[in-house]
C-alpha cells in the first residue's frame, strides 16, 4: 500500500519513522512532500523515502494520504491540485482544520482526523481518531501506539492533553532535571535521577494513593506537596491545558 505523507517536518518524520520501526509497509511505499530541498535531502539521504515534486506527483503516486502540513499552508497548497482526490484515503494529522473546513476545498470527500503525539516516531505515541472504514488505516493508527476513536468534536482535547500534553510533560521534567541541578547534581546525574523517579511513579499505578503514601504525615514529602497545593499547582496544569484547547477551538 503507498502511503503519501504531506508535510516532513517534526510530525511527518515521527510518522515515517513509526511506520518503518513497525515494518508496516517498505521505504519505497513511503512518499513524502517537503517544501525545502534541505528537507527533501533529509528524506531521501537519512529516510531512504521517495520524494514527490508537488502535490498533484504525490497525489498520484499514494493510495492513503496522510496531510500533514500547517493549515493555512494547506489552504494554500490545495489551490494546485488538479488530481482526484476522492478516490484517496485521505487522513488529516492537521489540528485546528475541520474535516467540515477541509471538505470545502477538497470537495465533499470522507475524510478522517487523526491527533497524534510525535511518539509515534517509536510507535509508542497516543492517537485519536475519528471515525474510519478503513481497515489498513485503522491498523496503522494502532501499530503506532495507543489509539482510540474519538468524535471530532473532542479531537482537539485529544491535541491539548496528549500531543501537547508530550511538551508540557517533557517542560515539567525539565523543570526537576533543574532542580537537581540547582541542588549541585550534575545534568546527567540529575536527568538519570529525574527519569527514574517519574518512571517508577508511573509504574506504581494509582497516582494519588502514591503520592498518599509517600506524603507521611508530618513529613518532608508534605511539605513539598502543600507548596504545591498553596500554590495551585493543579489549576495551573489544567489551565495551560485550556490555553493550548482554545487556541485551536
Ligand atoms: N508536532 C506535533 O507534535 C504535532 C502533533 C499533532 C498534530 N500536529 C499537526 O501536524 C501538522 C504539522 O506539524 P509539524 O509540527 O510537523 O510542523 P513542522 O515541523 O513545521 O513541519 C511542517 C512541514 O510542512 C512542510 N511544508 C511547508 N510548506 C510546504 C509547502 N508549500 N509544500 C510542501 N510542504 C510544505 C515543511 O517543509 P520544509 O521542511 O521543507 O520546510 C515541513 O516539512 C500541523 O498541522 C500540526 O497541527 C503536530
Amino acid at each position: 500500500m503507498k502511503i503519501g505523507i504531506i508535510g516532513f517536518g517534526h510530525l511527518g518524520k515521527a510518522l515515517t519513522k513509526g511506520l518503518i520501526f513497525k515494518n508496516i509497509v517498505s521505504k519505497d511505499e513511503i512518499f513524502i512532500l517537503a517544501k525545502s530541498e534541505r528537507t527533501k535531502d533529509v528524506a531521501e539521504k537519512e529516510f531512504g523515502v521517495q520524494v514527490c515534486n508537488d502535490i498533484n506527483d504525490i497525489i498520484e503516486k499514494a493510495s492513503i494520504l496522510f496531510w500533514v502540513i500547517k493549515g493555512n499552508v494547506f489552504v494554500e497548497l490545495s489551490k494546485d491540485i488538479q488530481q482526484d482526490v476522492k478516490h484517496k484515503i485521505n487522513v488529516s494529522f492537521m489540528a485546528g482544520m475541520t474535516i467540515k473546513s477541509m471538505q470545502e476545498i477538497l470537495g465533499d470527500i470522507f475524510i478522517t482526523r487523526a491527533m497524534p503525539s510525535v511518539a509515534i516516531d517509536r510507535a509508542d505515541g497516543v492517537i485519536g481518531y475519528t471515525k474510519t472504514n478503513d481497515t489498513f488505516v485503522k491498523k496503522i493508527l494502532n501499530e503506532l501506539g495507543y489509539a482510540f476513536e474519538i468524535e471530532e468534536k473532542d479531537i482537539e482535547k485529544v491535541t491539548a492533553f496528549s500531543a501537547c500534553g508530550l511538551g508540557f510533560a517533557a517542560h515539567i521534567l525539565n523543570a526537576f532535571q533543574k532542580a537537581g541541578q540547582a541542588f549541585g547534581f550534575s545534568k546527567e546525574v540529575s536527568e538519570k535521577i529525574v527519569s527514574k523517579t517519574f518512571c517508577n511513579a508511573i509504574d506504581m499505578g494509582d497516582y494519588e494513593e502514591t503520592a498518599n503514601a509517600v506524603a507521611t504525615k508530618g513529613g518532608a514529602t508534605e511539605q513539598g506537596i502543600l507548596y504545591f497545593e498553596v500554590n495551585n499547582m493543579n489549576r495551573i496544569i489544567s489551565e495551560a491545558m485550556n490555553k493550548a484547547y482554545n487556541k485551536m477551538k
